[in-house]
């Protein structure tokens, strides 16, 4: 990974987010909503462009513009539970707020620990629609809208183990149901749903498809199925990359 330079924050800042932290654990267990704030976390994130350095975790995502996208369909409602939170923390930007919400989904649903940094800073802008990925689409549309984001094979397979929270609603997406039998519990249950085929009740996209017939994508997707230690640790490691895109760069 490329040495990031993160920005010192106050201790008065550091505190809040270790407050917050524990707020958005109870929240989260409360709720039951770790999957649609991951979800919010990540399309926050991921409109990233690693070319003109425009979009990314930078709070634009609350915005109704940017809300509006479609691939954001339902994303309001994690905006709208977060926000009593977000109010007892005015001084922390929605860019830090958002990650750190996501980050704390999946460790209160059992996934790994990811590091977290703050200082990220709210911009104003929201990206131009069309910059997240649509699931009727193929291994290349993967790599091309991924690769704008500055994110590699791996990093696409070991982030779509997330996948393994949460459920398509027809509503939102016109896909339904959840991919694994345990949608609230963070484990490598997506992977060994992907290789062990299509279920009643249960859903593959067809980016999902697209992971196991694609011969550079397929051999992550095996590795993950048997090692969950190793789906961890990469995941981990790609959620934290997603969560710093265009953030503590150097210039
Ligand atoms: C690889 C490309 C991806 C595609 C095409 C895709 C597509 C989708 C679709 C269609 C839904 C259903 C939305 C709904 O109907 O509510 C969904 C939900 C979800 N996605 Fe993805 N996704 C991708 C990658 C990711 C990544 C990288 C993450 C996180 C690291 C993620 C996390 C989630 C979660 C947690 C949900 C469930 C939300 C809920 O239960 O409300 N997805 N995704």
């Amino acid at each position: 990974m490329a040495k990031k330079y993160y920005p010192t924050v106050s201790e008065e800042y550091q505190k809040s987010v270790q407050k917050c932290k524990r707020k958005l654990r109870g929240l989260i267990a409360e709720k039951h909503c770790a999957p649609i704030i991951l979800r919010l976390a990540w399309h926050s994130a991921g409109t990233f462009d690693v070319d003109t350095k425009t979009g990314g975790p930078f709070g634009t995502i609350r915005h109704p513009d940017e809300l509006a996208h479609e691939a954001n369909n339902g994303l309001d409602i994690a905006v709208r539970l977060l926000e009593p939170i977000k109010e007892q923390f005015p001084t922390l930007s929605y860019a830090d707020f958002y990650q750190l919400a996501g980050v704390v989904a999946v460790e209160v649903t059992g996934g790994p620990e990811i590091p977290f940094h703050p200082g990220r800073p709210d911009k104003n802008e929201p990206p131009p629609e069309g910059r997240l990925p649509q699931a009727t689409k193929s291994s290349d549309h993967l790599r091309d809208v991924f690769g704008h984001m500055g994110l590699s094979d791996k990093d696409i397979v070991a982030l779509s183990g997330g996948h393994t929270l949460g459920r398509c609603h027809e509503e939102r997406s016109g896909f339904e149901g959840p991919w694994t039998p345990n949608p609230l519990i963070f484990d490598n249950s997506y992977f060994k749903e992907l290789v062990s085929g299509e279920k009643e009740g249960l859903i593959q996209l067809p980016t999902d498809k697209a992971l196991l017939e694609d011969p550079g994508f397929r051999p992550l997707v095996e590795k993950y199925a048997v090692d969950e230690d190793a789906f961890f640790a990469d995941y981990a490691e790609s959620h934290l990359k997603l969560s710093e895109l265009g953030f503590a760069d150097a210039e």
